[in-house]
């Protein structure tokens, strides 16, 4: 198999150095795992949905998100077009609705405006496309010879993924609302041996692949698998803590300009910042608010809610950087024994519960040290799961890059004005998760499940 083709059966070691992921790409084995991911998906889009009244579902809880009930009937719109139209060959069932569920077509503050769906229309219309979309499932032919859509089953994954996402958006604006409590969990598990970690590990320096030409549903970003240089450099061994950014605030970190870059500066006074969102401060203590909760900002998590500018400013007033995206994903998935990168930091095998904090399993991320069944070769833990963490780098397309299957995933985003986040958050799901996924958005945003990691040269 070459790096530039879609993965097949035949091949038993990809050219990314990795094997084809758990049962390879036999295609009843990808169908079982396309439905199990959509059946997955729907569950939670439901608990996310069910848990607020119909007024709710309406609302704008915030003018940066959609009201939860465009994110359902987007969820259900995205995989008409894509399995019932574009691979299922069938007639459009609500034509005039496609243009109110365009992202690109309304910017989120103009959505509660729209003639949407009312919560029971948009229930009945995402129901009535995934029946229809999984007897799609059922007969497509999945193998190596078919379209690019079926291929692999990628057309599914990629909308599970999809649902998923919007799963994570639509836990953004949960954390966003006000109102009674509507979504518990229980507390993520505790480190072990936190003590005893080294604050960083050295990475050595010498060439490694990034990204993918073997996994069969990653997305167009991340692909295809290439050689990337990186000199050596020692990197945090768990996400910058609380306890650690406060440090940063007590020293006049967010009055100080010698820390931000311009663009930062100019955020921090214009909106008056001072810690990181949804903290405020009561008496001489620290207190967060987490899904309609009030409780102390506890020490050892890791910190959650920053920009990139923040953590950006946090890196330099600590005397170190972030990360580019390519060291962390060195740090991440290459495998100094064997000279390949692994699927994810543990290896080749989809994550357990054990390995790392994904899929709103917990409403948190981990403490720092946690998940120490999840660490890469490279001695650093927690890259997979608790908070999205920001990278130095700007969003841009890898050497060989061709848009699929449509430019509005990924192209029209890439250029400097998008930062990349890496390893995903306790609350992306891991189909839309592993040690290849880029994640991007603007540096001044503060409402996603956002943390970050230092670096420095070696
Ligand atoms: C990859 C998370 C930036 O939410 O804007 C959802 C994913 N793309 N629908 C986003 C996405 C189309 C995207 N991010
Ligand atoms: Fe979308």
């Amino acid at each position: 198999m070459t790096d530039d083709r879609t993965p097949s059966a035949s091949s038993a070691t990809a050219p990314d150095g990795f094997p084809p992921s758990p049962g390879g790409h036999d295609p009843e084995v990808l169908r079982r795992r396309a439905l199990d991911a959509l059946l997955t998906a729907r569950a939670r889009t439901t608990a996310l949905t069910d848990s607020v009244d119909e007024a709710e579902l309406t609302a704008q809880h915030s003018p940066l998100m959609s009201p939860l009930v465009w994110d359902l009937a987007h969820i259900g719109n995205q995989e008409e077009q894509w399995l019932l139209r574009a691979v299922g060959g069938r007639e459009a069932l609500r034509p005039e609705i496609d243009g109110l569920y365009d992202a690109f077509e309304h910017p989120r503050a103009a959505r509660p405006s729209l003639p949407l769906l009312a919560p029971a229309e948009a229930r009945t219309y995402a129901s009535d496309v995934r029946g229809r979309a999984l007897d799609i499932l059922e007969a497509a032919p999945l193998h190596e010879g078919g379209r690019p859509l079926e291929r692999a089953g990628f057309a599914f994954g990629m909308i599970a993924q999809h649902e998923q996402q919007h799963d994570e958006t639509m836990l953004i604006t949960h954390q966003l609302r006000s109102g009674p409590v509507a979504l518990t969990a229980p507390a993520p598990p505790e480190p072990t041996d936190a003590a005893s970690l080294p604050g960083e590990v050295l990475v050595p320096g010498g060439p490694f692949t990034m990204g993918t030409s073997a996994e069969p549903w990653a997305l167009d970003n991340e692909r295809p698998a290439h050689r990337r240089e990186v000199a050596a450099f020692h990197l945090d061994t768990a996400p910058v803590t609380c306890g650690a950014y406060r440090w940063f605030m007590t020293d006049g970190g967010y009055t100080d300009p010698r820390w931000w870059a311009p663009e930062g500066w100019d955020m921090v006074r214009e909106h008056g910042l001072e810690a990181p969102l949804f903290w405020h401060r009561d008496g001489g203590q620290w207190l967060r608010r987490r899904f309609g909760v009030t409780e102390p900002v506890p020490d050892d998590e890791p910190v959650l809610h920053v920009s990139w500018y923040e953590a950006d400013a946090y890196a330099r007033w600590a005397g170190r950087r972030l990360p580019t995206e390519a060291e962390w994903e060195k740090a991440a998935r290459h495998d100094p024994a064997t000279g390949r990168s692994l699927r994810y930091p543990w290896g080749d095998t989809d994550p357990t519960p054990e390995q790392a904090n994904l899929g709103q399993r917990h409403l948190r991320p981990a403490r720092a040290g946690a998940y120490p069944a999840g660490r890469a070769p490279s001695g650093a833990g927690q890259l997979i799961g608790d908070v999205w963490e920001w990278t130095s780098s700007d969003f841009l397309p890898y050497p060989g890059f061709v848009a699929f299957p449509y430019r509005e995933y990924s192209e029209v985003f890439f250029g400097p004005g998008h930062k990349v986040l890496r390893g995903g958050s306790f609350a992306v799901d891991q189909v839309a998760c592993r040690g290849t996924f880029r994640n991007w958005d603007l540096p001044v945003r503060r409402q996603i499940f956002s943390g970050f990691r230092t670096a420095r040269d070696a």
